[in-house]
């Protein structure tokens, strides 16, 4: 359990998303952060974007590596010697979700790989990329959300 990935589609990454890949980097020896397609989602960043602004926010974290791609995770876990995903859980509304994707990725695995959650602290209980991404559309400050070059991104890309 010393690598762990923890995927997301990160469009873009928050603070939340960022309390996450510390909390995992203390526990874990390695954290990978796998930017992914999220086939329900239609991103406002494309992936080599949403990978370059998670790269800038973890640059000072010597254990922590982000890669991205377009596939299946469990391909790119079984490949890489990956067994266990961290995801973050906000609220209870997160739950079903969860439950349903860490679930079926442990059957399609055939029980070979494990999720494992860590609950989000509750400063970021309530914030969400699409939550982000609304507030920023009509100009509202995302700096208290985000960190600063991603707050500059969400500007350039929705004025
Ligand atoms: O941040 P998100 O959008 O909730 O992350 C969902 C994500 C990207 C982790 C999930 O959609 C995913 O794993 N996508 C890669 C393709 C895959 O493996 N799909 C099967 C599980 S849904």
């Amino acid at each position: 359990m010393s690598k762990v990935i923890y995927p997301g589609s990160f469009d873009p990454v928050t603070y939340g998303h960022l309390d996450i890949i510390k909390r995992s980097a203390s526990m874990f020896e390695e954290v990978i952060v796998g930017v992914l397609s999220n086939s329900a989602k239609n991103p406002l960043f494309t992936l080599e974007e949403r990978t370059e602004m998670i790269e800038d926010a973890v640059k000072d974290f010597d254990n922590v590596k982000v890669i991205n791609f377009d596939g299946l995770l469990i391909d790119y876990m079984k490949k890489n010697d990956i067994s266990v995903i961290v995801r973050g859980l906000r609220a209870v509304t997160d739950f079903e979700y969860e439950l349903q994707i860490a679930q079926s990725n442990r059957k399609v695995s055939k029980d070979t790989i494990d999720t494992v959650f860590l609950t989000t602290s509750i400063d970021y209980a309530y914030l969400s990329s699409s939550i982000v991404k609304e507030y920023a559309r009509y100009g509202t400050d995302v700096s208290e959300f985000v960190p600063g070059n991603v707050a500059i991104r969400l500007k350039e890309k929705l004025n």
